[in-house]
């Protein structure tokens, strides 16, 4: 049972009401939280604390029909409007912290979850330390959200703002991917299967496919996302924190102080292309309008809140090299997308064909990884045909099932809050990695930026244009997954 002080930046905004008040609310159902924790939602509307209590009960209707425990929970929150730039709210908010520390016995503990716009941050960080919020009793973290910068210099200039009020070991960088269960579970297919550990390297592997598709398109969000594109909003976080835990050598332990070492090594052995390289081996989309399940969808730049002309890239695509002696020159091809034929997030590992004795082509040895919105591996093998004739082809040995239909799967946010109680940082994004990943989505920007490749129109409903598909051929390869209800 833990004791602490949640105080949450952005209270009333979406990411609140959708994740955070249900992740709370599971903790407590599982005892994590009982008696002594209080939450502090903060945010600029004029609430009061039964409002806001009626907002989180709102919240988590879905998740107990028990009215006394939902209430009961609720009344462990309190709200203070807040205007982050003005110093005397701060002073407001240390009183409260104080008088609900006593009241709950939380020692002290703090946790800052900032849920709103990163220009905040900096501003919000001073204040937490001048006011004496930050005060150096019981623990002190800070959970952020992505995005943690927009550019190499801004996420130092972020980092550097952060950094006056917290240390590196006190700042838990949120990137939700993290959290996923089939995310987490490619720790236990990689290091508990003697089957796979020692085949994990470039002497077996031949390539290896990432996939984060997506059926919709950008929403109500056009207004962050025209700014951002692809490349930042999935690729510089999401894809490459996924391709490090692929190609990380094995920690001596399962520990973040193990872990994260050995991530950060891929991440930063990434081979910076240059221009040529980019112009060949990064494709760049935008989806134009299009049908996917029966269901009419218009172009990225008639979405609402999208500049008519954008140019901003709706998919990206491409292939990253890594200088490690695990896997030098064994290619990671990537590609993820808005208004794709399907929701699916997929990981397919392509291992080499060994010499073969039998007089007829035999497939590849492929163990796919699904991430959503179904769980599981499958992987395909070879056998023999039946028949009085020596044939062999490929089957799969498949365990799959589907995570939300189960409900089994804990929230992404739960495990990810259930983590930073235990300030275990081991599914958490750490600067050097942050860094690293900046310098070179930096490289592909600026090639980019400066039109040195073309922006191609895709159909809505399809996997992505055919550049994507072109790449891998040029490495005799091709996607595995296609699916199949394309038209
Ligand atoms: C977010 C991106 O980080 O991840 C969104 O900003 C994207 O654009 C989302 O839709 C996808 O997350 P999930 O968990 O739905 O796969």
């Amino acid at each position: 049972m833990t004791q602490v002080i949640f105080t949450i930046f952005g209270a009333s905004g979406d990411l609140a009401k959708r994740k955070l008040y249900p992740s709370l609310f599971r903790l407590y159902k599982s005892g994590v939280l009982s008696e002594h924790f209080a939450v502090i939602g903060t945010a600029r509307r004029p609430w009061t604390k039964a409002y806001f209590e009626g907002v989180v009960l709102d919240a988590i209707s879905d998740l107990t029909t028990s009215k006394t425990e939902a209430e009961k929970f609720a009344s462990h929150f309190y709200y203070q409007s807040h205007d982050v730039e003005d110093a005397d709210h701060y002073v407001t908010l240390k009183n409260l912290q104080d008088e609900l520390c006593e009241k709950y016995q939380t020692s002290h503990n703090k946790v800052f979850f900032l849920a709103m716009a990163p220009e905040f941050f900096g501003t919000i960080a001073s204040h937490l330390k001048s006011e004496n919020i930050v005060d150096g009793l019981g623990f002190e973290r800070l959970i952020i959200e992505k995005p943690f910068g927009t550019s190499l210099e801004t996420a130092e200039a972020l980092n550097q703002a952060l950094s006056e009020t917290f240390n590196e070991n006190q700042i838990f960088r949120i990137d939700h991917y993290l959290g996923k269960e089939m995310i987490q579970n490619i720790f236990a297919v990689r290091f508990a299967n003697v089957l796979f550990e020692h085949v994990w390297n470039r002497e077996f592997i031949d390539n290896i496919q990432i996939t984060f598709a997506e059926s919709i398109g950008v929403e109500d969000r056009g207004g962050y996302y025209d700014k951002s594109g692809a490349l930042k909003d999935m690729v510089q976080n999401h894809i490459l924190q996924v391709l490090s835990i692929l190609a990380m050598d094995k920690p001596a332990s399962f520990s973040s102080a193990d872990v994260l070492p050995e991530k950060i090594k891929v991440l930063e052995s990434l081979c910076i292309p240059d221009e040529a390289t980019i112009a060949k081996n990064f494709i760049r989309g935008q989806y134009q309008a299009g049908r996917i399940n029966q269901q009419d969808f218009p172009s990225y730049v008639d979405e609402p809140s999208v500049d008519p002309a954008s140019k901003t890239e709706t998919f990206a695509s491409g292939v990253f090299f890594i200088e490690t002696d695990r896997f030098k020159d064994v290619p990671f091809f990537f590609r993820t997308g808005k208004r794709l034929t399907e929701k699916g997030t997929r990981i397919n590992i392509l291992f080499k064909n060994d010499q073969n004795i039998f007089n007829q082509d035999i497939q590849q040895n492929i163990l796919t990884i699904y991430i959503q919105p179904t769980e599981g591996f499958s992987l395909q093998v070879n056998g023999k045909e039946v028949g009085k004739n020596f044939a062999v082809e490929p089957v799969k040995l498949d365990f799959r099932h589907d995570a939300e239909a189960l409900g089994n799967s804990p929230e992404a946010y739960e495990k990810l809050m259930y983590d930073v109680l235990n300030g275990d940082a081991t599914n958490f994004s750490h600067w050097q990695e942050v860094k690293a990943s900046w310098t070179l989505i930096d490289q592909i920007v600026s090639t980019w930026q400066a039109d040195k490749s073309p922006l191609y129109p895709y159909q809505s409903g399809s996997m992505g244009p055919d550049e994507s598909f072109d790449l891998l051929e040029q490495y005799d390869t091709s996607w595995v997954w296609q699916p199949d209800h394309w038209y």
